[in-house]
């Protein structure tokens, strides 16, 4: 069966004008493509006084419009033509100046004429000086964009370029990201509780030593972003990564294989889905020393005792969420995951080669579960995360419809 992105096929359109926070609109750009939408840019004037057109073009691999004279469309009505192909206009950053021509229907550019012309929703992410925001012409001009039925993202508060503090800074692009993909509605996990899993655990020896893996939680990070994207209310609990979190709900970090059964132990019982993508440590030493060990000439044995299987322990709940597993291989990859699917009791197992995916940002995975096989070509972590959750939410409604 094929699995399919949510997001692939989603067209933005991303205008940027004028003023220092087009810089962010150039990772904005990048989050966007990372995530599957579709990115045309077009640029005023002003903008391209602080960022180049060429930038964006290749972060987004189209061309980048900036005039109302562009001969490149076949009819050569760019400001028609390009808001016909978007599923939505995002204006980011969106000046002072621009917000008022908008609000005032002027159109004396490509952009303010695509805004005028367009048939796809107007999205604006504002950016300016806080004297500027807080001016009464700018609220005035912003009454009347929320009147016009025109969504405003922000602005965030915080420090200025010009050095003030106040309201005016632009959303930071991760989470101008996380709106435009609400906005799309793609939120197919929406009132879900997602309980997530990831990194590798810490099995201490002594106060300085101890047993890991080389899991980099990379994997487990993706599914809480995909989770937070779909629209879920996210718990991750974290083992030692060294990566930064994506926002999620709640966020609980832990170091053995024991910490983390005992958060999951508390959390499980507020989720509907449980996707374990740690990589738990099987074993630990059955006696920990409160000092360092001393070194010596002769050889040290080590008793390693076995850790508790949290997954195999929810599956196994009388009422367990809906419940996913992970499993690297280094060899029959498929047959020995699905043999841990059904002793585990699984809906849905997803299976990797171990030697080329620890650690690494892209995968090439499996998915077990009843109704067979599906394989996910070698791709970004964070792609490979969209696709599993829009699978996982489709198991689990099928589930659910079958109990109720
Ligand atoms: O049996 P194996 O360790 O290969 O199974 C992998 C799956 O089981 C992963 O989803 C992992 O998070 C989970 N697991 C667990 N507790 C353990 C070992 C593995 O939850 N002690």
């Amino acid at each position: 069966m094929m699995l399919v992105d949510a997001f692939a096929g989603k067209r933005l359109l991303l205008g940027v004008t004028g003023g220092i926070a087009a810089y962010k609109a150039a990772e904005l750009a990048r989050l966007l493509i990372k995530a599957g939408i579709d990115v045309q840019v077009v640029m005023t004037e002003s903008a391209c006084r602080f960022i180049g057109a060429v930038t964006f073009q290749a972060l987004t691999g189209n061309k980048v419009f900036t005039a109302l004279w562009d001969a490149d469309m076949a009819n050569g009505m760019a400001h028609i033509g390009l808001s016909r192909e978007a599923d939505a206009l995002l204006i980011a950053p969106a000046s002072a100046d621009f917000i008022a021509k908008i609000a005032h229907g002027l159109a004396d550019d490509l952009l303010s004429t695509l805004c005028l012309a367009r048939n796809c929703p107007l999205l604006i992410a504002p950016a300016m000086n806080l004297q500027m925001w807080e001016n009464a012409a700018t609220r005035r001009n912003l009454d009347i964009l929320r009147q016009d039925g025109i969504t405003v993202f922000g602005p965030d508060s915080g420090y200025q370029a010009c050095g003030e503090t106040g309201a005016g800074r632009m959303l930071e692009p991760e989470n101008l990201l996380h709106r435009i993909q609400h906005f799309f509605q793609l939120e197919y996990l929406a009132g879900k509780r997602v309980l997530i899993t990831a990194g590798p655990t810490f099995e201490a020896i002594d106060v300085v030593r101890g047993l890991t893996n080389r899991s980099s939680g990379k994997m487990g990070i993706a599914m809480a972003q995909a989770a937070l994207a779909a629209g879920a209310q996210v718990t991750l609990i974290c083992g030692p990564v060294g990566l930064p979190l994506p926002p999620v709900q709640k966020c609980i970090h832990v170091i053995s294989a024991d910490e983390m059964f005992a958060a999951v132990k508390a959390e499980v019982d507020n989720s509907d889905i449980f996707i374990s993508v740690a990589a738990v440590a099987d074993y630990r030493p059955a006696e920990y020393h409160s000092s360092k060990l001393k070194k010596t000439e002769a050889a040290m044995m080590l008793t390693l005792i076995p850790n508790p299987d949290i997954l195999q322990y929810v599956a196994s709940l009388p009422e367990p969420p809906f419940c996913v597993g992970f499993a690297a291989e280094t060899e029959a990859v498929e047959q020995y995951a699905e043999e841990k699917r059904r002793r585990k009791k699984l809906p849905l197992i997803i299976a990797n080669n171990a030697a080329e995916a620890i650690g690494a940002d892209v995968s090439a995975l499996v998915l077990l579960d009843e109704e067979g096989t599906h394989y996910l070509p070698q791709a970004d972590k964070y792609a490979q995360a969209r696709i599993i959750m829009a699978h996982i939410a489709r198991l689990h409604e099928t589930q659910k419809g079958k109990s109720a």
